[in-house]
């Protein structure tokens, strides 16, 4: 619609990643171009940061050239939080850590409207498989779904769960939800599978990861005993967790689900 395409007239966006990103980086630059606004691009390698210029000095040289927004990724938890303190633009969290992803979360529960359920999140069961300890993506999504009558199942190598702080907050919004360490067990109940990369660079012992990496694996043969009418998701990148040949299967929802974030980011930065 062409009448959107004003929107962000004159508006800067600075897109401040200093974490390595493909999708998000790239989705919210097409979705403010879009919109008519301009980007400023910024990535740690390459900038005054591998000077040791800090966050903070970072974000106020950036402020100094007139943005109106700021998207940040960081691999600190609340570094988005920390640069509300800096300064009074907006700011989009685009991933802090392995604490938070709301806007991956925004796109998710968006594509499970789309898929599932004719335009309803209501009544879904969705199993969050994989890194629930660092994958930022699910603590964003159990939180964001508590919004929703939806039961969770987190299913996870046991030295991966589901953080205590996102038990508790789903816990009191009443949400039922509960563990597993094998995903046949919930499988067939399941609407949606969310399923996440073990993310190797939070872990500080190589060793550690090794012994988890390859603990859930999604193939054709595991989903037959899924429900003919679910989804699988994953935020992307993949690494091995769903084979390739997992793509044909019209319930792998993950390239569909990763084509939704642009309209969200569309739709975030309007
Ligand atoms: C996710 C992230 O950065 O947390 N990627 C993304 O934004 N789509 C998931 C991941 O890196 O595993």
């Amino acid at each position: 619609d062409p009448s959107f395409s004003a929107t962000l007239q004159n508006k800067r966006i600075a897109l401040v990643f200093f974490e390595n990103s493909t999708r998000t980086r790239f989705s919210f630059d097409i979705a403010a171009r879009h919109l008519g606004g301009s980007t400023l691009s910024f990535s740690a390698s390459g900038s005054s940061v591998s000077k040791g210029e800090s966050l903070g000095d970072t974000i106020r040289n950036l402020e100094a050239m007139q943005v109106d927004a700021f998207v940040l990724r960081h691999a600190s938890s609340g570094a988005a939080d920390f640069i509300a303190g800096i300064t009074a633009k907006t700011i989009i969290n685009a991933g802090d850590g392995s604490h938070e992803h709301p806007t991956q979360a925004l796109l998710d529960t968006f594509t499970i409207f789309e898929e599932l359920g004719a335009g309803q999140v209501d009544g879904m069961t969705v199993t969050m498989l994989g890194d629930l300890k660092y994958g930022r993506t699910v603590h964003s999504l159990a939180r964001l779904l508590t919004l929703f009558n939806v039961r969770l199942n987190y299913v996870s190598p046991d030295i991966l769960p589901m953080p205590e702080d996102v038990i508790a907050e789903v816990q009191a919004s009443g949400t039922p939800q509960a563990s597993f360490t094998s995903l046949e067990e919930v499988l067939p109940e399941s609407d949606v599978v969310y399923v996440t990369r073990v993310q190797k660079e939070r872990f500080a012992d190589e060793k550690e990861y090794e012994k988890v990496r390859g603990s859930y694996v999604i193939s054709p043969e595991t989903l037959k005993i899924a429900k003919e009418d679910m989804i699988v998701m994953h935020p992307l990148p993949r690494v091995n967790e769903i084979h390739a040949s997992v793509d044909d299967d019209p319930r792998a929802a993950y390239f569909r689900q990763m084509a939704n974030g642009m309209y969200i980011r569309m739709a975030l930065l309007a």
